[in-house]
């Protein structure tokens, strides 16, 4: 019997535990064996591996986080760490591989493959939606959701007492949570890596929002543009406002996935499945135009940078 297996890595993102169960239950229903690998390469490292049933799944698809953990893993990044893996996987015949994680850990996936000829499949899930070939990853949707809930209250308390708020909210170097909480959020300022800012346009239009009658601002930072400290420091010396800085961290990491994200995973691992089933060459799993795709990784990974500039442009409009 065909013998596969899953790992997590990388950041946890929600929807990892949904796709990790859609992974074993859809390989189960197509009589393979599935074998789950703990803290990701870590565990592939030193053979941290187990058999998995339908039931080891059971209760997870509505928990963030990943039940079988997470790592970053420094040795997987040497040929000697890889080779190691690639031992626990000979040793039970393992010869497909479903990677749940973002883009180095898809870096980690090609060099496996390339070197040891497995067949790995990877499916998206982190919360950056920093992957270009995939139009959404796995746990992009809830860590927006989660944000906005941040944004709400913001908002109650910022409105109540005429103040400026700025909210630095993660995604590396990519501004898609910024850019899609303050679209959502409504926030008068989106400040992410793609686009850089001019602090005197924003102190500019801040106090032209303040003649025009608003009383209120919410600024949200990509983590990747700028650091919180200073700009809010720019804004006090240039127009006394003082702002109110707050950074969200790792809460927007965790939460019960969204239900976008939940049946993303499961498409997903649909999809990685019966690649790998059809003995396939490695490939990423994404969504284009709402398809299911599957570029080889190559291929997948050196996508040129995606970036809505209508979206950006209509949070500014927006806000106006
Ligand atoms: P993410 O997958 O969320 O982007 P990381 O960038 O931390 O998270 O990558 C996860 C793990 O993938 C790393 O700790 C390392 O084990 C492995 N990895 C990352 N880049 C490479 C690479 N270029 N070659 C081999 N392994 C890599
Ligand atoms: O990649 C996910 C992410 O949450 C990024 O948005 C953030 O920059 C980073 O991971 C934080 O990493 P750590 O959890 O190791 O502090």
């Amino acid at each position: 019997m065909k013998k596969i297996a899953v790992l997590t890595s990388g950041g946890d993102a929600p929807g990892m535990n949904a796709a990790l169960r859609a992974t074993v239950r859809y390989a189960l229903y197509k009589g393979l064996d599935i074998y789950g690998v703990e803290r990701g390469y870590t565990g592939l490292i030193n053979g941290d591996i187990f058999r998995m049933n339908s039931r080891s799944v059971s209760d997870i698809i509505h928990r963030g986080g990943t039940v079988i953990k997470t790592s970053r893993c420094p040795a997987f990044m040497e040929k000697e760490g890889r080779k190691h893996a690639f031992e626990t996987l000979s040793a039970y015949d393992i010869t497909g591989l479903v990677v749940i994680g973002g883009d180095g850990s898809f870096h980690g996936a090609q060099a496996l493959s390339e070197e040891y000829g497995i067949s790995v499949m990877g499916i998206p899930g982190t919360i950056d939606n920093d992957l270009n070939y995939t139009d959404y990853t796995l746990g992009f949707d809830t860590a927006v959701n989660t944000t906005l809930w941040a944004i709400n209250s913001l908002r109650d308390t910022m409105g109540s007492h005429d103040r400026v708020s700025l909210l630095e909210v993660m995604g590396r170097g990519c501004g898609d949570i910024a850019l899609y909480a303050g679209i959502a959020g409504g926030a008068e300022y989106v400040i992410i890596p793609e686009v850089p800012y001019d602090i005197d346009e924003i102190c500019k239009d801040l106090k032209s929002s303040q003649k025009r009658g608003k009383t209120s601002n919410m600024i949200i930072l990509a983590e990747g543009a700028g650091n919180k400290d200073e700009i809010s420091a720019q804004i006090k010396e240039k127009t006394g406002i003082s702002v109110k800085t707050t950074t969200l961290g790792h809460i927007q990491r965790g939460g019960s996935p969204s239900m976008f994200d939940r049946v993303l995973a499961a498409r997903m691992a649909v999809r990685a499945v019966d690649l790998l089933c059809e003995d396939s060459e490695s490939r990423l799993i994404g969504i284009r135009n709402n398809e299911i795709t599957a570029d080889p990784i190559d291929v997948a990974l050196n996508m040129p940078k995606r970036f809505d500039e209508k979206l950006y442009d209509i949070a500014h409009i927006l806000s106006l």
